[in-house]
């Protein structure tokens, strides 16, 4: 499929649905505490989105049972909330939601500490954030897409972590993953040509160990193969003529 240039009426409607979806991601990020289950969360942003009049655009897509993924510690995305699933003081924790609204898909992921956290976690988790704004420096009309993938590998290796390559950002708008696909790894071929009016979900997703993960049985949750924990940050963006806009930034 080629990839979309949105109308200035599309990009209107997209600005609206990521800012709607900022509101999911502040109020799911106030109510974590030690002792709530990941359903809990799943529950809270289910609610939000629907009171905001959105449609949570994960539930049921391609069978996913929930409308927010919740990966703890060593889960690297895409968790199956659980009331089983009980957060504990010194956990990290990765929210990634999106929704519909006006038929315009929006996109973003967290990861927070659960109370306080090593100073190794809170290190992984800032430079996975990093990895995105060093990546999105790159995300300008007339470069390549992969100086995109390219800057997140040359800011994130030298830490020594793992980044994760099975799964990759994606272009987005009235479907949740649109061309093109977003390696976060350095990549041999240019890519695309990134030009004004492209929305795009930047996504890095980083290990603090080897870049190996494992599908679990679940048929959703990816985990780390080494058992070491992992980060999500992920925003939709906008391609401009300048600076590229973050559509999803609180
Ligand atoms: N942010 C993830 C992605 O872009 C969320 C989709 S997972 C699913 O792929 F739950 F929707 F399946
Ligand atoms: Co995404």
């Amino acid at each position: 499929m080629a990839v979309t240039i949105k109308s200035e009426r599309e990009i209107e409607l997209m600005r609206e649905s990521c800012r709607l979806l900022t509101i999911v991601h502040k109020e799911m990020e106030h109510a974590i505490r030690p002792g709530m289950s990941t359903h809990d969360i799943d529950a809270l942003g289910e609610s939000v989105i629907r009171k905001l009049g959105c449609i949570p655009n994960f539930k049921n897509y391609n069978g996913y049972p929930a409308a927010i993924c919740v990966s703890v510690n060593d889960e690297v995305v895409h968790g199956i909330p659980s009331r089983h699933r009980i957060l504990q003081e010194g956990d990290i924790v990765s929210l990634d939601a999106g929704l519909i609204y006006k038929g315009y898909h929006s996109d973003a992921a967290r990861t927070h500490g659960v109370g306080e956290i090593s100073s190794e976690a809170k290190k992984l988790i800032e430079v996975t954030r990093q990895s995105f704004f060093e990546g999105i420096k790159m995300a300008r009309d007339g470069n390549h897409l992969h100086d995109i993938s390219n800057a997140i590998d040359a800011y994130v290796t030298p830490f020594g972590y793992g980044i994760v390559r099975e799964m990759v950002g994606h272009g987005i708008g009235t479907r949740l993953h649109e061309d093109p696909q977003i390696p976060n790894f350095a990549q041999k071929r240019k890519g695309i040509r990134l030009k004004a009016g492209m929305t795009l979900a930047v996504e890095p997703m980083i290990n603090m160990g080897r870049p190996d993960v494992v599908f679990l049985d679940d048929d959703w949750t990816v985990v780390t193969e080494d058992g070491s924990l992992s980060a999500h940050y992920e925003n939709t963006i906008l391609i401009t003529e300048g600076d590229p806009e973050i559509l999803t930034l609180y």
